[in-house]
């Protein structure tokens, strides 16, 4: 707990314990999920490293990857962020302290539920909604609470205003809800067994309303919460245009929504319903770039600080990387465009470019900023390896995007590319071999990312270790209103 003083009022004590513990954590995941992402692009290198092992096979680890990574590590990092700034920007202590560790223990609990039936095979076959029916149920419940006491907190609020982060968040759990609930709606055929109640197209387009909207709601509208607070905080100035955040906000909730069906480009599904997918993620382009705009711009005036401070080029590079990404979505819906571009490595390549560079680097920036603060340090307990880990983090993530950009696009020509007589002009193991050398380069780049992390992870311990400890309140000691 930390006591802050007010003149003019009596002094307020924040519930930081459950932000301790799940900051901590998703450094922890982040490095579990990442460590599992540079075995499977060994293992897409080398499908022998697979051992023969089923735990160990590529199909089981794939989503072990994609679920720490989302769930794990972005997931405490939003809890942990959401319940932070939501008490600072309404000046009030935390709704229901017990609930919220609840919801830290429950999370965690999942999360382990995950590690171990995800690897023996276990699965829904939906991608980001794999864990069956059991688990699926654990998360309905642990997310519930957490949208109890992040609301609770908001209704006890000491100022009129809700500041904009806490609508990204408030929306990111909103709608996180409402996706899991419909997507995750199943009849159980035994324990661990279940079937989705929707069949044939219609499965289809609730999974990837749903798989569009984890990537909107979840890997977009809550790291924008923590853009929107850190971001002005880091800089030490306030938001470029207020006004464009609250038209960012209401146009990127609107859109989002409508823009599933562009994963299911020539399929059965209604042609009508894949043109308006599109439509709707060409139109996303504005709000996306207005938010980045809009945060880029809270620079004005302290560009300067780009040169000393690594925590500011975090949030600041996570925001190009957004604006990268959220160009490229938009052209890869394009029908003719996605024609090219599905099935091969240029989507894993616009997935990286949105999770290492948007989601790894706004969460990095975000902890640097958050962790410190939290043991009653003004910083990292060493800024130089947090220099080092920008560094190679970035050419980590510039490796691994460009090798799959290049290997995308050189697999969609050779699939497509036919003789005079209209015979393939390749066989499909040609197009595995030509991949090779860039799933090494990939693989180095997987490599370098993974090993920012684990020097994260050694700063983050010594912060810890020469901060003040958890529930210590020093005399004297007034921390910033961070
Ligand atoms: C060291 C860092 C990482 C490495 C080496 C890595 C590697 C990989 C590999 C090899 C795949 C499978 C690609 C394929 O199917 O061809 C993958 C998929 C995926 N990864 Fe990562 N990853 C890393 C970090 C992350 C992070 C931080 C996130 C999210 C925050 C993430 C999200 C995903 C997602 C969503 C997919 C599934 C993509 C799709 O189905 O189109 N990864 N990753
Ligand atoms: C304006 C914003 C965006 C649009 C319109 C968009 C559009 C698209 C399109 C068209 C695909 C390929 C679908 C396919 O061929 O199957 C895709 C895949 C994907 N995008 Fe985006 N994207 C956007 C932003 C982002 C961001 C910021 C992230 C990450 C943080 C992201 C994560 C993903 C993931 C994980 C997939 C792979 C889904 C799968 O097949 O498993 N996208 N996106």
């Amino acid at each position: 707990m930390q006591e802050v003083q007010d003149s003019h009022s009596p002094p307020l004590i924040y519930e930081d314990t459950v932000v301790r513990q799940l900051a901590f954590m998703a450094v922890v995941w982040g490095v579990v999920g990442m460590l599992v992402g540079v075995v499977i692009a060994a293992q897409l290198t080398w499908p022998q490293l697979n051992l023969d092992i089923p735990w160990l096979s590529y199909g089981r680890l794939r989503p072990l990857h994609t679920n720490a990574v989302i769930f794990a590590f972005g997931g405490c990092a939003l809890m942990a962020t959401s319940f932070h700034v939501v008490q600072r920007t309404c000046q009030a202590r935390l709704f229901a302290p017990g609930l919220a560790s609840f919801v830290f223990w429950g999370w965690q609990a999942i999360i382990v539920a995950a590690a171990i039936s995800l690897p023996m095979g276990y699965t829904r076959g939906k991608e980001y909604a794999e864990l069956e029916w059991p688990i699926t149920i654990a998360i309905a419940v642990v997310w519930v609470a957490y949208a109890v006491v992040f609301f609770g907190t908001i209704a006890r609020r000491k100022v009129r205003h809700i500041y904009v982060a806490n609508w990204f968040y408030g929306a990111f759990i909103i709608a996180v809800a409402l996706l899991h609930i419909v997507n995750g709606a199943s009849m159980p055929a035994g324990w661990m067994k279940s079937y989705s109640v929707y069949s044939g197209v219609q499965d289809a387009m609730v999974q990837w309303w749903y798989g569009h909207n984890a990537v909107g709601f979840f890997l977009t509208a809550g790291f924008l919460g923590m853009m929107y607070y850190y971001i002005p905080k880091q800089a030490g100035r306030p938001v470029y245009s207020y006004r464009l955040s609250i038209v960012h906000f209401w146009a990127l909730i609107f859109t989002y929504m409508w823009a599933g069906p562009h994963h299911l480009h020539y399929t059965a599904l209604p042609d009508w319903t894949q043109s308006l997918g599109m439509v709707f993620s060409l139109i996303l382009l504005a709000p996306s770039w207005g938010g980045m705009i809009n945060g880029v711009m809270t620079l004005s005036g302290a560009w300067h600080k780009l040169r000393t401070d690594p925590v500011l080029r975090f949030l600041i590079v996570a925001l190009s990387f957004y604006g990268m990404a959220t160009f490229e979505g938009p052209m890869m819906s394009i029908k003719t465009v996605n024609s090219l571009s599905h099935y091969t490595d240029w989507g894993i390549a616009h997935v990286h470019a949105g999770a290492l560079g948007w989601v790894g680097f706004i969460t990095m920036g975000s902890l640097y900023y958050l962790i410190p603060r939290l043991y009653g340090r003004t910083s990292m307990y060493s800024m130089k390896a947090v220099e080092l880990h920008f560094w190679i983090s970035t050419v980590g993530v510039v490796l691994y995007i460009a090798a799959m950009w290049i290997a995308g696009v050189m697999q969609g020509l050779m699939w497509r590319s036919v003789n005079p007589d209209g015979t393939l002009a390749y066989t499909f193991v040609e197009g595995v071999k030509a991949t090779f050398p860039f799933y090494l380069v990939r693989l180095m780049g997987g490599l370098l990312y993974l090993g920012g992390m684990l020097l994260m992870a050694w700063n983050v311990w010594m912060t810890v270790m020469t901060g003040v400890s958890a529930r210590v309140t020093v005399p004297g000691l007034v921390p910033s209103r961070a």
